[in-house]
């Protein structure tokens, strides 16, 4: 069901001046550029503006998603049937907190910022431990919900705390209490899924620029040799199986160049599936489901999807 008029209005109300985009293509909000029209789409400057939002859908039973850089989500062809949030303004700064825990540089970022503009600045602030998220577009908040990682190294190695945002005020969870796993933060999935992440503190290492910005050009280097950067995808597709790399089972499946429609397993590394132009979310899921029973019948492996399907209506 779409937005009745009504609450387009109460909506309205809450953001103010701020500009409301009516049927929102997904396809300009995600990586993979796919995805048919959102019912609406509002950016959000401050915590403040996310608890009134948050508080009148749940008044008004509004389903909600918030989208960092989308570098992860497979939006449906028939787009989303509720509100996309954007946060920007206030969720996009960077502050080297006073004081440092055990001697190490603590820093605060707001929910909006991307990984590559946070790496550059822990760099020129000589603040190590973030190279490893060299390359990886989406933003802070998203890396945290989904323990982004690469090269040996993820985001719960650096996460001291996070800020939560919800219709009735904030939340602040320790890292202990985020429940990390591979590629996932069940905390935040489970149960404050319903909560927007408003900041984050990462604690890093003291280190020299010259050498973190040697090291994050070594890790670009070999993630443009080995990744297909610079095409639309969403990254990995699966997650890896315990001790194996989803992209080799793909890979010795034969399916690497596949494709249906324009949407095509990567030449380069076979758990990229890459948009090369007109792909819909159909063309991604059948070719999914397609890597899946052949990696299943080839090696008996049963790959889980990493990546994210947003479905049109909410899930029952
Ligand atoms: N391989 C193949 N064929 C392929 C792809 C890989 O034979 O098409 C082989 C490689 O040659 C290598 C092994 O498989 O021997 C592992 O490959 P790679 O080093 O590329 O690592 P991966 O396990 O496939 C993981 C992460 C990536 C991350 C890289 C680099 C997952 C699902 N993937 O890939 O993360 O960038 O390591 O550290 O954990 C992501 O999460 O979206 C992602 C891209």
């Amino acid at each position: 069901m779409s937005l009745s008029a009504s609450l387009k209005a109460v909506l309205a109300e809450v953001v103010g001046e701020r500009p409301i985009l009516w049927e929102a293509p997904l396809a300009s909000w995600t990586t993979y550029r796919i995805g048919g029209p959102a019912d609406a789409l509002v950016t959000l400057h401050d915590g403040a503006e996310v608890r009134q939002l948050l508080a009148l859908c749940r008044r008004e039973g509004i389903r909600w998603k918030v989208l960092g850089r989308g570098s992860n989500i497979l939006a449906s062809d028939d787009g989303f049937r509720g509100l996309i949030i954007v946060l920007e303004g206030k969720f996009k700064y960077i502050v080297r907190q006073q004081e440092a825990v055990e001697n190490r540089p603590v820093v605060q970022v707001g929910a909006a910022v991307s990984l590559p503009r946070l790496a550059d600045w822990c760099c020129t602030e000589g603040c190590g431990g973030l190279e490893f998220t060299a390359g990886i577009p989406g933003t802070v908040a998203g890396a945290v919900i989904m323990n982004a990682g690469a090269w040996g190294a993820e985001m719960s190695r650096i996460v001291g705390e996070v800020e939560l945002l919800g219709p009735d005020g904030s939340v602040a969870l320790k890292a202990a209490q985020l429940r990390f796993g591979y590629r996932c933060c069940l905390s935040l999935r489970e149960e404050f899924g319903d909560l927007v992440i408003g900041k984050v503190q990462i604690i890093l290492e003291k280190d020299q620029p010259e050498g973190i910005r040697k090291r994050m050009r070594e890790l670009q280097q070999k993630r443009r040799i080995s990744q297909p950067v610079g095409l639309a995808s969403g990254g990995c597709v699966f997650k890896n199986p315990a001790g194996v790399s989803a992209g080799r089972l793909i890979d010795e499946a034969g399916l690497k160049g596949m494709r249906i429609g324009d949407a095509q397993i990567s030449e380069t590394h076979a758990n990229f599936f890459v948009n090369r132009g007109r792909a819909s979310a159909a063309d991604m899921l059948a070719l999914i489901r397609l890597v899946r029973d052949r990696v299943q019948e080839t090696s008996g492996n049963i790959l889980e999807m990493e990546i994210e399907f947003l479905p049109a209506e909410p899930s029952r």
